[in-house]
């Protein structure tokens, strides 16, 4: 069945066929399948217009007429559903001339400007037209019509042009059922509806510009701005968006060598044909004038730049790296590999580290969002992954999101989360902020919101167990047949103690006890129980005992082992998941196995040619002090920004200053790179081929889609580094690296390009066991065995509110922004969110005399910086949010050195500040001001000195 075709209505699942004839052909469909879907299956087509198969049928057209035998009248096919025994017919003489008339209706009320209409030639108003043999209109367009109807250009990527709607509703349908955000109605009846968005223009209505209207319209009224000013593609390169964890594939439609557009595909695993505005819609930066494509290098930071060929910089960067680690040792360098970096990139990085380098000083910015995942499930449930596939929510009664904000930071896997909300699963929200979640317009509205006060998650799933427990709400079977005893038995003493009990926990957590016991009931009476969550977990200095503790709660409920339940991270980048894989961690080979292990280790000696280092390494915080205090001296940075995304800016930027080598491999020259001595120009996603894994551990294909503007993919600048450091690498294709991966690598043991292509994304485990991959794991045992339950005691953050610091900081993300913003920012998404604001409760406000939109000074016992106040009641009184998308903003010159006790991931979750009005910028502001415009300066003055 060609999966690309529009079948008209959705697919219905079901054991019970229904047989009748169409057009004299025998058909046999899922009970419940529309007449239109099924001739559609048979090979015929029905004219439509209003039908998508995308959306539940509508019937608005009256286009698809149809005749039945023994029935009065024409019925829609697309809301006529399948009888047995009934006879078809889909093209009559009648037929022809009721669907004639029809869309005379309609073209006598459209602008006849096919020729030149952007989508001339893939527009289905035109394809009707002459499926129906419409050849002329007798009505004339004197009479009223909307041909004046004023175009909408508000939204930075999409246009509305009223006068071309022909009202089928598939934009509000579309923004309904698949986005889940209600933005638009039919206004008015009869000639005078219209499509509205809120009765207002689209940038400032409800609208968060996913597309999926636009890509919905059967029309060209809501069209791509790319698609009117560059016209339509020539051809299309499937691959996956290098954004966020929840890893959509797009086709990627090319016009000669440019991007016109890129449109989710329909058989993507993770989106299945959705998308965000940043997939979608941001992808600008990959050819915005601040990408540097040739490569530069300085003696010193406060020299000026100068562009050298790839030879230059490459030998460069090798003799620089060779005289540091004689000077000062083996251990004196190391590498950070980044989670917007392919599988195959972050692979050749770390093998450059421990076969190149000879040591273990690799890490990844994994450290600073989502290391405690990787420990603390390996721990419990024995791997360091989700346990479920996106579609698994589909089957959760009951959904438990703590510490994420998915509408903002995973928006397609929101969509899908609130489709199954609209179906009547209940909501519990974990986090000390209302997200949109919470009170999701009248369609969605949490049942429980433990607005907890920050830096209390263990303390309130402590709670929220202890209630399990002591209530007899334990999954006593699941736990007597997958679990440690011994453990268990530990554990069941230690939560029921009173300690842990909501009532002793109200006052520290912030939440009534009553509250807690009632949302601890519904999570583990309904049936399939399934927990997400996010960095407002891990970021914390218990994030590894949380993750332990959401572990053990979804083991107390049974609640892993089949779809509808399971513990699932929510990762950030496009490729943390991947990263982690892929042995990034100092202490770690690929496959999360620990460098002491002497068969592993001689396994990768064996393969590599190398002697490798028994010792873990340095993790990112270690490399900084190291720097600091001088035995730490060369740093190779690939896709990673650390001046920006880590705590404490201040001692970040202090120990760049202090290396003598800084290597940055990156699009832009970002803020780690002004504290480099050597700019290698990385390739953008579009440029490259490889794999990201998202998730749900579903590696998926990047594909090249152009030549990379700076000469070389990322793995092939990494390759040439180390071959210039004397460890020879000769991998012609990236399809070669992940060859090495599966054959070193037990999880990825069948994955190959060649695989990937034929199935499209394969979740790992992938190998003898499951040739297909694992959609859900731990079935019927736990990777580790039986699971282990660990005791998660709450140890109160050091980081306390005084007199001084009165107010607790946390951070989050925004939809249109990702990260660090160093792609965004240089897209249209500013439109959006063009600087950080810090947002407090009006109490808060009003005690210190801010008014909306004053500067206010945040200090914190790690530095100062000043933002734009956003007064709001989603903060509640003592909390101050922040985002960090900004780099002027200087969010991390607030956050503190305090961090995870496992795994050193910092606590940017909890910082205790104050804050007050000010009239002028932090003295750090002002430095950085002068410091970022004289690097941009050094960098423009060595392309003029070139051009
Ligand atoms: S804007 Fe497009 S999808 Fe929406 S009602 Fe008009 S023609 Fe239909
Ligand atoms: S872009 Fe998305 S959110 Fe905006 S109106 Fe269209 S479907 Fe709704
Ligand atoms: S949800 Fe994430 S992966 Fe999907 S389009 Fe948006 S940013 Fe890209
Ligand atoms: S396609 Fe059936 S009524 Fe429009």
């Amino acid at each position: 069945m060609d999966d690309t075709k529009d079948f008209g209505t959705p697919k219905k699942v079901t054991d019970k066929t229904v047989s009748l004839t169409i057009d004299g052909m025998n058909v046999t469909v899922p009970e419940g399948t529309s007449i239109m879907r099924a001739a559609a299956e048979a090979g015929l087509s029905i004219p439509k217009l209003c039908a998508t198969d995308s959306l539940d049928p509508f019937g608005s057209c009256r286009l698809c007429l149809v005749e039945i035998e023994g029935r009065r009248g024409y019925p829609a096919s697309c809301t006529t559903p399948v009888a047995e025994g009934i006879n078809v017919k889909t093209e009559t003489p009648k037929l022809e001339d009721l669907r004639r008339g029809v869309m005379e209706l309609y073209i006598s009320d459209h602008p006849l400007d096919c020729l030149t209409c952007a989508t001339n030639g893939d527009c289905e108003l035109q394809d009707m037209a002459g499926r129906v043999g419409l050849r002329e209109v007798r009505y004339g367009y004197e009479g009223e019509n909307h041909l004046d109807s004023i175009k909408d250009e508000t939204n930075p990527y999409f246009t509305f042009d009223p006068s071309k709607c022909i009202v089928c509703s598939r934009c509000v349908r579309a923004c309904e059922e698949v986005q889940g955000t209600f933005a638009l109605t039919i206004d008015g009846r009869g000639f005078e509806s219209k499509v509205s968005a809120g009765n207002k223009d689209f940038l400032d209505s409800e609208c968060v510009s996913c597309g999926a209207c636009v890509q919905a319209c059967p029309t060209a009224t809501l069209i791509e701005k790319s698609i009117i000013e560059q016209g339509t593609p020539d051809r299309k390169v499937t691959t996956t968006c290098a954004y966020c964890g929840v890893g959509c594939s797009f086709d990627a439609e090319i016009q000669g060598d440019q991007v016109v557009r890129m449109s989710p595909n329909i058989n993507g695993g993770a989106n299945k044909g959705h998308s965000c505005v940043k997939g979608r819609f941001a992808w600008g930066y990959t050819t915005h004038k601040d990408r540097i494509t040739t490569p530069m290098i300085r003696k010193s930071i406060k020299d000026p730049w100068q562009q050298v060929s790839w030879e230059d910089a490459i030998s460069y960067a090798a003799s620089e790296i060779k005289r540091i680690q004689k000077k000062y040792g083996v251990n004196s360098v190391g590498s950070i590999s980044s989670s917007r970096c392919t599988n195959e990139e972050v692979w050749v990085v770390q093998k450059l580290t421990r076969a190149g380098f000879g040591n273990n000083n690799i890490d990844t910015c994994a450290r600073v969002c989502h290391s405690p995942t990787g420990y603390g499930l390996k721990q419990t449930l024995g791997e360091s992954a989700g346990t479920q596939e996106f579609d698994s929510v589909m089957k959760s009664d009951v959904i438990m999101v703590i510490g994420a904000n998915p509408t903002d930071g995973h928006p397609v896997f929101a969509s899908q989360m609130k489709r199954r909300l609209r179906q009547g699963a209940k909501l519990i929200i974990v986090d000390p902020r209302e997200i949109d979640l919470v009170n999701n317009s009248v369609h969605i509205k949490a049942d429980y919101h433990l607005k907890l006060k920050p830096g209390t998650n263990v303390a309130t799933i402590n709670a929220l167990s202890h209630v399990i427990v002591t209530e007899g709400l334990l999954d006593e079977a699941f736990i007597k047949a997958r679990c440690e005893k011994e453990d268990f038995d530990l554990w069941r003493e230690f939560i029921s103690q009173d300690k842990n009990s909501p009532d002793s926990l109200e006052e520290e957590i912030g939440i009534p006890a009553e509250t807690i016991r009632q949302a601890a009931r519904l999570f583990a009476s309904e049936p399939n129980g399934a927990i997400y969550y996010g960095l407002g977990v891990t970021e914390h200095s218990q994030g590894s005992t949380m993750v332990m503790a959401i572990a053990n709660l979804a083991m107390a409920t049974g609640n892993i082992g089949r779809e509808g339940v399971g513990v699932n991270p929510l990762r950030g980048q496009n490729n943390v998941q991947g990263s982690c894989d892929m042995g990034s961690f100092p202490h770690e080979f690929p496959g999360y196995r620990h460098v002491s292990d002497d068969i592993t280790r001689k396994t990768f000696e064996d393969a590599w040619g190398a002697k490798l280092q028994g010792e873990p390494g340095l993790r990112i915080p270690n490399m900084l002090d190291e720097a600091i205090s001088g035995t730490f001296k060369a740093l190779y940075c690939e896709g990673e920004d650390i001046a920006q995304s880590d705590p404490n800016t201040q001692h970040v930027t202090h120990a760049l200053e202090s290396m003598e080598c800084v290597i940055v491999q990156d699009l832009f020259l970002n803020e780690t790179a002004m504290y480099a001595h050597v700019f290698l120009p990385g390739s953008s996603f579009l440029e490259k081929n490889g794999t990201f894994t998202n998730a749900e551990r579903r590696i998926s294909p990047v594909r090249k889609v152009m030549k990379p503007k700076n000469g070389y993919e990322d793995w092939e600048i990494t390759q040439l580094l180390s071959n210039a450091l004397g460890y020879p690498m000769n991998y012609k294709h990236a399809s070669e690296i992940m060859d090495e991966v599966a054959k070193l690598t037990p999880t990825f043991k069948g994955v190959s390009f060649k695989k990937l292509d034929e199935l499209g994304s394969i979740q790992w485990p992938c190998n003898d066991k499951a040739p297909q991959g694992t959609p859900t794991m731990h079935i019927d045992e736990f990777v580790r065995g039986k699971g282990k339950f660990f005791i998660t005691e709450y140890v109160p953050t050091s980081e306390k509110v005084n007199a001084k610091f009165p107010l607790i900081m946390t951070t989050g993300r925004i939809l249109s922004q990702y990260n660090v913003g160093a792609q965004t920012r240089r897209t249209k998404n500013v439109a959006w969110h063009k600087e950080d604001l810090v947002e407090i409760h009006p109490h808060d406000a009003e005690e210190r005399g801010i008014n909306e939109g004053d500067w206010v000074g945040i200090t914190s016992r790690a530095g100062e910086t000043v933002l734009r106040a956003l007064i709001t009641e989603r903060v509640q009184p003592g909390v101050v949010y922040t985002t960090f998308h900004h780099p002027e903003s200087g969010a991390n010159v607030i956050t503190t050195d305090n961090s995870d006790w496992a795994t050193n991931c910092p606590e940017f979750k909890v910082t205790a500040v104050q804050v007050s009005k000010v009239s002028q910028l932090s003295g750090w502001q002002k430095n950085y001001k002068d410091f970022s415009k004289k690097q941009i300066n050094f960098a423009k003055e060595s392309a003029a000195k070139i051009n």
